[in-house]
């Protein structure tokens, strides 16, 4: 049994898309939860732009709402994949040892292996970041998805 958090910074647009798109290919048996490093968006609903992006590919997100990341996360999780490397520094700071540190992966390192790439915050740009953003994130899950069932 593998649990997986997705973080970002403010957990309604890039994470909460990551968390519907690799619930969409695992069963739910699994349990894959996202937050935010920040707490300006806790109790919010996803950013409109990515529920839009995610029902263009058949995928419902609207009833998901924003949390802060917390300590006790390092104890539920087995997984935590972070979006950039602002999120990787705010998440590995509330490590307490090094069990914890080694559950931090950026997301994209799935993809392209030990280049710390981030993806782009969407937030400040238009429509076709989300598209991006869903892209890269399809493309991440679909890997952490295999890995995870093997
Ligand atoms: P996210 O995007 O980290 O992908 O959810 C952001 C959402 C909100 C803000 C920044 C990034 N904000 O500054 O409010």
């Amino acid at each position: 049994m593998t649990n997986i958090l997705m973080v970002c910074l403010g957990n309604i647009c890039r994470s909460p898309l990551a968390e519907g798109i690799l619930k969409s290919k695992l069963s739910s048996d699994f349990h894959i939860d996202s937050a935010g490093t920040a707490n300006y968006h806790a109790g919010s609903s996803p950013d409109k732009r990515s529920i839009a992006v995610a029902r263009k590919y058949g995928l419902d997100i609207s009833h998901l709402k924003g949390r802060q990341f917390k300590t006790s996360d390092f104890d539920l999780f087995d997984l935590i994949y972070v979006m950039d490397e602002s999120n990787f520094r705010n998440v590995i700071s509330l490590a307490r040892n090094d069990e914890d540190r080694a559950k931090v992966k950026f997301i994209l390192n799935e993809v392209y292996p030990n280049q710390n790439y981030d993806v782009p915050d969407p937030y400040y740009g238009g429509e076709d970041g989300f598209e991006n953003v869903y892209k890269m994130l399809d493309e991440a899950c679909d890997i952490i998805a295999k890995k995870t069932l093997t």
